[in-house]
């Protein structure tokens, strides 16, 4: 599967699902634009690692949930890489919480991070891709979108939002431009671990027919099938690497 001659922008890229599928698209051939919040470092050392293999990679700081942030990003982009044709938004955060506990703080941090941001990615990179006449959305999503879980209901709730504006994009912007969510499973990312939910939560994520948690790599080459023209005919569709977690 061949991306060369493609801008590819990830969300959340310095880490986790994002990094792993900047590595994919880089080895596909496309240049990679690596956005990150926090990881400075590790956004470099990602983007030497994808010099060193003989792909582009820019990266660039802002914060995928305020608009003024992705606008300065879009702008920085402007001035030094190819007009980007496939987003991955990938950022995203997570908490556990018991749903009373929640504050409107909490709220309202879980949907602007894991689903406004979306809205703002979107409306970022659509005109670019519009006036090329292709482009390329994919939506980081999850399981737990389709599934719901206890203690998670603004996650749960952000995520499932991401698969109804994934769809509604899909249908307002065909048939030129594709867009599609992937829903994982469990992966083994710093968002799954003994510091982001409790040992229950961890238990009750292990609990599905493969009985383990994914590679990011295996999220990753889901993306990079819809990324390329393998998917051509795949828009408004929700894909799940998932283990056998969600059997639409
Ligand atoms: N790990 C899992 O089990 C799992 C399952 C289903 C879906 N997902 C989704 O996959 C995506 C990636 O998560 P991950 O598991 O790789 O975890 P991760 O924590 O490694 O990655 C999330 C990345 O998003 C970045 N980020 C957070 N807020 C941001 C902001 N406002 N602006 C820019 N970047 C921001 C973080 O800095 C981090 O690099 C998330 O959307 C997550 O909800 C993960």
């Amino acid at each position: 599967m061949r991306l060369d001659g493609r801008t590819v922008l990830i969300t959340g890229a310095a880490t986790g699902i994002g990094r792993a599928t900047a590595l994919a698209m880089a080895r596909a051939g496309a240049c990679v634009v690596i956005n990150h919040l926090a990881h400075s470092e590790q956004a470099q050392t990602l983007a030497e690692e994808i010099h060193q293999a003989g792909a582009n990679a820019w990266c660039v700081q802002a914060d995928v949930s305020q608009a003024s942030s992705v606008d300065q990003m879009m702008v920085q982009l402007a001035n030094t890489c190819p007009p980007v044709d496939t987003l991955v938004h990938n950022a995203g955060i997570i908490q556990e919480k018991p749903f009373l506990e929640n504050t409107e703080a909490d709220w309202d941090r879980m949907l602007s991070i894991d689903l406004k941001s979306g809205y703002l990615m979107a409306r970022a990179v659509l005109p670019g891709m519009l006036s090329q006449g292709q482009g390329n959305l994919i939506f980081m999503a999850s399981d737990l979108g389709i599934l719901g879980r206890a203690r998670f209901a603004p996650y749960c709730a952000a995520k499932a939002g991401v698969i109804g504006l994934a769809k509604s994009l899909a249908l307002e912007f065909a048939p030129h431009i594709r867009v599609n969510a992937i829903a994982p499973g469990p992966v083994a990312t710093a968002m799954l671990s003994p510091d982001s939910m409790s040992a229950q939560t961890l238990a009750l994520e292990l609990d599905i027919p493969q009985r383990r948690f994914a590679d990011p790599s295996e999220i990753a080459a889901t993306a990079l099938f819809l990324a390329s023209d393998h998917s051509r005919f795949y828009t408004g569709q929700v894909l799940g690497p998932n283990g056998g977690s969600v059997m639409p």
